[in-house]
This record gives structure tokens, sequence and C-alpha cells, in this order.
């Protein structure tokens, strides 16, 4: 009986796959386990693509709220629990972050093709990856072999994220500390080049910059008139406006709006503001490949963010797997079959 026990614990903690270490992350990681995991993840994005062209921006933009908070790990995907407050209600994703549906539906997918294999965090970067291929964007090979996190923290998720209010400068700051260079946080903002902001983000700067009862002298004369108009003081803070000219497509027109002064968040218009940011607006709203080539490179930089902290691979993205207390579980199974 007590070796049947510790054989069924060895077994449990093999089950767990409980790494402690940060993972080596590689392209083609899931060739022998999953050879149809990145076929799979652009055919759900795709169909998603076509039912909304919006939702794979907002797909996309959850590797970057994951990445930040504790390493690209799908912590951000955790559902609340009585025990835990996740990241999905912290300040800047609620009411904000969408297509958790979109996840749920890959998931599913792979999980119907090779059951307890792919993760949550390397589903979230594949899926940002064909979010930008599919509207036009550039391609790259994605490095794979992450695992989920086995719990979220919103509080995190609060200190780290950045405001739509934050200047160039903060965010300069705010990179350098993943590691990213003035380059990437430009050539990452360009994601921008795709989805939607709401009025709640932008009525600050159009109406109150700075707390100086103005609105922002960056924002070009014609441009702040509609957003006066989509986003009028004391108005619906939900209703949306493109972040770019071409919203449903990835391209450098993004930059050439920053040029122009048609910048839609505060933190997208100050890097055209700030002399250091600017040249690399300039340079990127002139040569599309340029922002491209800088745009892939700075999003394998993040996707390399880990915590190092234990994981496993979930079997839904929205909760930890059940093996907590995996041990009593194991000794009630173990007592019932002798
Ligand atoms: C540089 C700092 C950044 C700030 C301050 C910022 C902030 C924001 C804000 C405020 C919105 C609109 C949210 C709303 O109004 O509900 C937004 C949307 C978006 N962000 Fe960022 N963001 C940043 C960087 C990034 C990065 C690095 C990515 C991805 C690589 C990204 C991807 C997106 C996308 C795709 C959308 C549109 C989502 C949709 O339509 O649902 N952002 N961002
Ligand atoms: C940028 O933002 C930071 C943090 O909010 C603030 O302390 C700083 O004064 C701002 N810098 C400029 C030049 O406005
Ligand atoms: C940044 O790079 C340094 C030196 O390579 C490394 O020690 C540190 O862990 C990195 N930080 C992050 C957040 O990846
Ligand atoms: C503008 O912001 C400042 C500082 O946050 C605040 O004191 C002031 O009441 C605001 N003005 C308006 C018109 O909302
Ligand atoms: C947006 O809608 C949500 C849910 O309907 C609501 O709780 C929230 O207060 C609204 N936000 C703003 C800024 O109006």
């Amino acid at each position: 009986m007590a070796y049947t026990l510790l054989f069924l614990f060895f077994l449990l903690l093999q089950s767990l796959d409980l790494a402690a270490m940060a993972a080596t992350l590689r392209p083609n990681f899931y060739s022998e386990t999953c050879p149809q995991a990145e076929s799979i993840v652009k055919d759900v994005m795709k169909k998603a693509m076509i039912r909304e062209p919006r939702s794979i921006a907002s797909v996309m933009r959850l590797q970057f709220h994951d990445c930040f908070v504790n390493g690209c790990d799908a912590s951000l995907l955790l559902d609340d629990t009585p025990n835990m407050l996740g990241e999905k209600l912290a300040l800047s994703n609620i009411d904000s972050l969408r297509s958790y549906e979109v996840v749920d539906e890959v998931k599913e997918a792979l999980e119907k093709a090779c059951p307890g294999v792919v993760s949550c965090a390397d589903l979230l970067v594949m899926a940002a990856r064909d979010a930008v291929v599919l509207s036009g964007g550039p391609y790259w090979e994605v490095k794979l072999g992450r695992l989920d996190s086995l719990t979220a923290s919103q509080e995190d998720s609060n200190q780290i994220m950045p405001s739509p209010r934050s200047n160039a400068t903060y965010l300069i700051d705010l990179f350098s500390r993943f590691n990213l260079s003035v380059q990437d946080l430009v050539a990452l903002s360009g994601s921008h080049s795709i989805g939607k902001g709401r009025c709640f983000s932008i009525v600050f700067r159009l109406y109150n910059q700075s707390g100086s009862g103005l609105p922002d002298p960056a924002i070009e004369p014609a441009f702040r008139e509609k957003l006066d108009k989509l986003c009028p003081l004391g108005g619906d803070g939900n209703v949306t406006g493109d972040l770019d000219a071409t919203p449903e497509i990835f391209d450098n027109q993004y930059f050439k709006d920053l040029v122009n002064g048609r910048g839609f968040l505060n933190s997208d218009q100050t890097l055209f503001t700030y002399p250091l940011t600017r040249e690399y607006v300039i340079e990127f709203s002139e040569n599309q490949e340029k922002f491209f080539q800088a745009f892939a490179e700075g999003m394998i930089k993040m996707g390399d963010l880990q915590s190092g902290r234990p994981g496993e691979t979930r079997r839904d993205c929205r909760v930890v797997n059940r093996h907590r207390p995996g041990v009593e579980v194991l000794f009630e199974t173990s007592n019932e079959k002798e």
C-alpha cells in the first residue's frame, strides 16, 4: 500500500508538469506533440476575423497585457475565484479587454486535436502573430514552450500596465524595465494600427489635458473636432473610435497619423511630441518595411518575458487544472481502490 501511494504520488507529480525554472522557448516546440497547433490557431483566428474584424486586434492586445504582468503565462486569462482577484478586472483591462471567447474557441479546437498539450500562454503568442498577418502585417516565427501560471495578480496588473495618459518619458522608462528599447516601444505601439479605443481613454486630452482645462495642443484641429463629436464632454465613455485611419489593416498608417497630429491616445501622440521617440515615428511613417521588422523583433522580445514561477498546461484557459489540493484527491482515490 505504501508503495502504491508512493507510485501514485510520483504519477501525480508527473501529471502536474510543474516546472519551476523558466522554460527554454523555441520554434516548432509542438512539432512532435501537436504539429497542427499553428494551423489550428490560424484557422480559428481567421473565422473570428470574418465574424468581427476587430476581434483579432482585441486578441492581439492580450499578449501585451499578459506578458508585461509576470511574464507570458496566460495569467491574464484566469477568471476571478473566491480566493483570487484576477487581472481581467484590473484598471487597464476592465470594460476594455475583450474577445476572450475567441481565445476559448481556439483552446477548444487545440484540446480537441491534442488534449492537454498546448499552453494558453503559447496560444496567445501564436494568435497575436496571426492577428497581425491576417490584417496584412508581417509574419514572424514564434518561439513556443511556455507554461501557464497557477495564479494571477490584479494588483500587479494595476501597478504595471500603462495608462493612456502616459507620456513618452514614462513609457520609455516602463519598457526599459522589460529590456525593451525605445525602438521596441515605438514599434510595438504600432500595434495600434489595428483596433479601437474608448472615449473614456481620451476625454481628458480633449477637454482637460494635464489639468489645464484645455485640449491637448498636439491634436490637429480638424481631427479634434471629429473626436469632440465622437466623445462629447459628459458623454458615453464606452463609445469607441478607430486607433488609426485604417483600423482593420496592419500598416504604417498609424505613424503617418501621428506625424499629422491624428493620434487617438495621448500615449500615441506623445511618441511624436517627444524627440527621442519622434525619430522612430518619422522613420516608420516613411518606411513600412522598417516598421514591420522592428515590430516583429519587439513582439519576439516581449514574448520572451517569463516569471520563472511554477506552471502547468491549462486545459481551460480560464481556470487552473484541478490538482489542488491534489494530494488529498490522490489519497482518496488510492484508498477506494484498496
Ligand atoms: C505603449 C503603451 C501602450 C498603451 C498606453 C496602450 C493603451 C491602450 C489603450 C488605452 C487602448 C484602448 C483601450 C480602451 O479604450 O478601452 C489600447 C488598445 C489596443 N492596444 Fe494598446 N497600449 C500600449 C501598447 C500596446 C502594445 C505593446 C500592444 C500589442 C503589441 C497593444 C495593442 C493594442 C490593441 C491591438 C488595441 C485595440 C484593441 C481592440 O480594438 O479591442 N497596445 N491600448
Ligand atoms: C511624464 O509623466 C510622469 C509620470 O506621470 C510625470 O512625472 C512627468 O512629469 C511627465 N513628464 C513630462 C515631460 O510631462
Ligand atoms: C533584462 O536583462 C538583464 C540582463 O540580461 C536580465 O538580468 C534581466 O532579468 C532582464 N529583465 C527582464 C525583465 O527580462
Ligand atoms: C481639470 O483637471 C484638474 C486637475 O485634475 C481639475 O482640478 C479640474 O477640475 C478639471 N477641470 C475640469 C473642467 O474638469
Ligand atoms: C461601460 O459599460 C460598462 C458595462 O456596461 C459599465 O459598467 C461602465 O461603467 C461603462 N463605462 C463607462 C466609462 O461609461
